[in-house]
């Protein structure tokens, strides 16, 4: 086998070792099946005990309260940007729009073709390096809801916590930080997250929704579009992706074998350290996040040029450090740290930009 470099990719992203070797050890047969998961049926009793385990697993490992509902769909966190509006924002209302950064934008693009919007805030001026304080925000009282992006995964920067919003529901695209540290599940009204950083592979998108905003969804939306439907019919209304869920559960194990998320918060914060205090050490690197705002996820910074990013990166992918060209839209340089990105691959980064620097200053 191609031995396995350090995959730095913002996602789909690198998995758990064991979790990738489990799935291969039954690919063939699940044991006492005879038949791989791809083969078996949603509706089998076979599915449905690892549906459970994905389900049960996301439940315990975030402390989701009895009140909310998890479900597995498909069509990625972009269909969410619009079944949330769909669903959640009434013709005659308004929602709240907190924007740090490109996702946020593209969220908020989608809610416009549902209703009437208001951005509270936006940081785009500053070009997205920072969580706005609670004095910048413009939040409407009256709001449907207010939308939020818990990590930025292009800037790299994240929300340390939630913002104060009183009675007006809270709703997250936590798709980069998803169970990267324990969030007070009961502070949000909704939170959907694209498997594929911290949670599966792609595929599969996790919606954990309040009971009680199911009695706000209008009457007369396409079926799949309407999430009364996924609720009634427990993610199963349709075929869902059996192999994503299937990887799910036995990510949810991993996690809770290594101490789940406040043990994952630790690593995390311990990774990302290393990479930010690389950073700060010299003025060859400077980091694109205010350090209050810094991603523990996606660590973004700039080179002296464009030129010695493109050959930083050449150079690295060379050694076997991949992915960390930036994103094509903000450029610079992109180290995605999720839960299963090894610490060792983090100190050989750190390695690399010493020397690199050295080389090229
Ligand atoms: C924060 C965030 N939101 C939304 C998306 C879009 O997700 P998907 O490709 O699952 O639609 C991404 C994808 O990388 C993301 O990082």
């Amino acid at each position: 086998m191609t031995p396995r470099i350090y995959n730095f990719s913002a996602g789909p992203a690198v998995m758990p070792l064991p979790v990738l070797e489990e799935a291969q050890r039954d690919m063939l047969s699940l044991p006492g099946i005879g038949m791989s998961v791809m083969e078996i049926s949603h509706r089998s009793r076979t599915f449905a005990e690892i549906f459970e385990q994905a389900e049960s697993g996301i439940k315990e490992l975030m402390g989701v309260p009895d009140n909310y509902h998890v479900l597995f769909l498909q069509g990625g966190a972009s269909l969410q940007f619009s079944m949330v509006p769909m669903n959640l924002l009434p013709k005659n209302e308004s929602a709240d729009y907190i924007i740090t950064g490109s996702w946020g934008k593209k969220a908020l693009k989608e809610a416009k073709r549902s209703g009437t919007v208001n951005v509270a805030a936006t940081m785009a001026d500053g070009g997205f390096t920072r969580i706005p304080e609670a004095d910048e925000l413009n939040l409407d009282p009256q709001a449907a809801y207010v939308h939020i992006t818990t990590n930025e995964t292009i800037e790299g920067v994240e929300w340390k916590r939630e913002p104060a919003v009183g009675e007006t529901p809270l709703v997250a695209d936590a798709s980069s930080d998803i169970l990267s540290r324990p969030i007070p599940v009961e502070k949000y009204a909704l939170i959907y997250a694209g498997a594929q950083k911290n949670m599966g592979p792609s595929g599969v998108t996790l919606v954990i929704i309040r009971d009680d905003l199911l009695k706000r969804i209008p009457d007369g939306l396409h079926t799949m579009l309407d999430y009364r439907t996924h609720v009634e019919g427990k993610s199963l209304y349709n075929t869902p992706n059996t192999w994503g869920i299937y990887i799910i559960s036995l990510i949810c194990k991993w996690l809770r074998d290594k101490g789940g998320l406040s043990e994952m918060r630790r690593e995390n914060e311990e990774k990302a350290k290393l990479l930010y205090d690389a950073i700060d050490a010299t003025d060859f690197y400077l980091g694109h996040a205010d350090p209050d705002s810094r991603s523990i996820m996606n660590v973004t910074f700039r080179l002296p040029s464009e030129e010695l990013e493109k050959k930083f990166a050449a150079a690295a992918t060379a050694q076997g450090l991949d992915g960390l060209k930036g994103h094509r839209s903000v450029g610079g340089i992109r180290a995605s740290i999720y839960n299963a990105f090894p610490r060792a691959g983090v100190e050989t980064l750190v390695s690399f930009m010493e020397a690199f620097e050295r080389k090229n200053r």
